[in-house]
């Protein structure tokens, strides 16, 4: 039976009623096969560092997210897509609505993601305002790895569980249709879900929150440069690839590939 695809609505709609699945994709192949579970993709702008070798996700460009996203949709045309919009690309509301603009009419992502909290919450509404369907990014947030130095676990004060939970409000009310949590404690995750009626998305936030996202290539277990504690690789895709090529080797060289069956 074909999948249904979700909307804003029935995302928001999913709210207490059941857990949702993200999962990162980046091109048509992969977003082919991840979309049979997921029930959301996002090309998130980690491909810059899981797929073209980057040491963080700040060089990646506004065109590379649109190129990619539209790879995602074409592989995976009956499943709500994310566009991620990258570092640099919503600096203020005019650069923001250009962007995201463009997102729309060069692709067909559903919505984009964007970092921060409370400081982009005026950014959220106009784009809201405009048509876009906006999903938020607070708690850890990569963009702001090199101005934070390094990667910083957030909600283990209440002083910062508040700011968090004030964050998560005042994205929702701005329009949001859900938010992404990253790297929070889980205590304060789960109380940053319950402050708010949108979807909190976890990554690194526990299971208190209303579904959860992980980078395919993490979960594949084909990102071998580090492995953060809240991955979980359900399979060991890196030993899975070196072993096939290295037994492709081993049969070219041996002369038993190409067999009777793979010759014309
Ligand atoms: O870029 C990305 O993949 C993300 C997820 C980690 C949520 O933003």
């Amino acid at each position: 039976m074909m999948k249904k695809k979700l909307t804003i609505n029935g995302i928001k709609k999913a709210k207490n009623e059941r857990l949702l699945t993200m999962v990162t994709a980046y091109d048509a192949l992969f977003a082919t096969l991840l979309q049979e579970s997921a029930d959301i993709l996002l090309v998130g702008d980690s491909l810059n560092m899981s797929f073209n070798g980057k040491p963080d996700t700040l060089s990646a460009t506004l065109d590379q997210m649109i190129y990619h996203t539209n790879a995602v949709c074409q592989g995976a045309k009956n499943t709500f897509v994310i566009c991620d919009m990258p570092f640099g690309s919503y600096n203020n509301k005019r650069q923001a609505l250009k962007n995201a603009i463009r997102v729309y009419q060069e692709s067909p992502a559903d919505a984009i993601k964007i970092e921060g909290g409370k400081d982009k919450a005026d950014l959220v509404q106009t784009l809201s305002e405009n048509g876009i369907a906006v999903c938020g990014h607070i708690g850890l947030l990569p963009q702001s790895v090199r101005g934070e130095g390094g990667y910083i676990v957030r909600g283990k004060t209440p002083h910062d569980i508040e700011a968090l939970v004030e964050d998560a409000e005042a994205i929702e009310d701005a329009g949001a249709f859900c938010i992404v949590v990253e790297g929070v404690k889980a205590e304060a995750a789960a109380l940053i879900a319950q402050a708010v009626k949108i979807p909190v998305i976890g990554i690194g936030a526990g299971s208190g929150v209303d579904g959860q996202v992980l980078v395919f290539s993490d979960m594949l277990g084909l990102f071998e440069a580090f492995t953060p504690k809240f991955v979980k690789k359900y399979i060991d895709g890196a030993s899975l690839v070196k072993e096939a090529v290295a037994h492709y080797k081993t049969e070219v060289e041996s002369k038993t590939f190409p067999a009777n069956e793979h010759t014309y």
